[in-house]
């Protein structure tokens, strides 16, 4: 596939939080990637968006996997409905249940659901490929989480011009914290930052892996943009997994109406809401140095 970066102007506001702040002891800032609205909104649709508009010709058929909780899948629906194209996807069980093909179907404006275990995932992508192509029609398969190079590369550029806006809030950010999946939210926002004047750390607090099986594809997807990260820039939270992704649990809970009764936003507990657990719990990689404050990228 030949990919054209094209950089998306849409910059979403940078909102201090000072009740937060207050609670936790340092300047909080929150990036409201929430806000941005294309593609089916937050970090997912902007990281759709990317790879819309980096495709000379749009597909007749857009094919991905997810779990059904999945953002990235209401992104792909979305653009497939914008695009006329159809929707085929695998989606995986997850937190123990079983989803009914029929309801996702519905419920993501799907053609084909198929539900399949993790170490079926590929088997399922493989057969809704050959079907489309035995259709007659153009698939596009687009990696899980939208873990690819332009909504990596979206990333960076919403890292490049985060600085500025701290710049001109008087803002000296000393960590920039997100959510992290698959991977390319933080390794774009790690490439964006490594090119600041006085870098940040860039933190991820883990929606669902164990570091070991995180880091790999951050480091990857830092790759394709041409950046090596230092082992000491990488840095991942995943004290507090619990059973893993989607489960909520007690902390958690408390975490999410601690942050949005302080916000007044209504906090995700499947993604945003493990930032604010790690904030909550006081986690010392969400700390800055003195004088510096904490972004934290609300992706949705
Ligand atoms: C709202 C939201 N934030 C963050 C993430 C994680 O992003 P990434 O897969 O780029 O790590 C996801 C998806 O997993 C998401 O839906």
């Amino acid at each position: 596939m030949m990919v054209e970066l094209v950089p998306d102007d849409v910059v979403t506001p940078l909102e201090p939080a000072p009740k937060l702040a207050d609670a936790v002891g340092f300047p909080v800032f929150l990036k409201r990637e929430d806000l941005y609205t294309g593609f089916g909104g937050g970090s997912k649709g902007r990281k759709t968006a990317a790879l819309a508009a980096s495709l000379r010709i749009p597909p007749e058929v857009v094919i991905s996997v997810g779990s059904m909780h999945s953002n990235h899948l209401r992104s792909c629906s979305t653009w497939a409905h914008e695009a006329g194209a159809h929707l085929d996807v695998v989606v995986h069980p997850t937190a123990g249940s079983v989803p009914d093909a029929r309801h996702l179907r519905d419920a993501l404006g799907a053609r084909e659901v198929l539900v399949r275990e993790p170490a079926k995932i590929r088997e399922g992508l493989n057969s809704l490929v050959t079907q489309a192509l035995a259709r007659g029609e153009r698939p596009l398969v687009v990696q899980g989480g939208g873990h690819h190079l332009p909504g990596t590369a979206a990333y960076r550029e919403v890292a490049l011009r985060l600085e500025r806006q701290c710049a001109d809030q008087g803002v000296r950010a000393g960590v920039v914290v997100a959510p992290s999946g698959t991977g390319g939210t933080q390794a774009g926002l790690l490439v964006g930052v490594s090119q600041w004047t006085s870098p940040a750390s860039v933190v991820g607090v883990s929606v669902g892996r164990r570091r070991e099986n995180a880091l790999p594809p951050i480091i990857e997807a830092a790759s394709w943009l041409g950046h090596i990260p230092d082992q000491r820039s990488l840095h991942f939270v995943d004290d507090y997994l619990g059973p893993g992704y989607g489960f909520i649990e007690r902390t958690l809970a408390a975490a999410c109406r601690w942050a949005g009764d302080l916000t007044g936003l209504r906090i995700d507990p499947v993604y945003t809401g493990r930032v604010f657990e790690a904030l909550y719990r006081a986690h010392p990689l969400l700390t800055p140095h003195p004088g510096q404050a904490c972004i934290v990228v609300v992706t949705g």
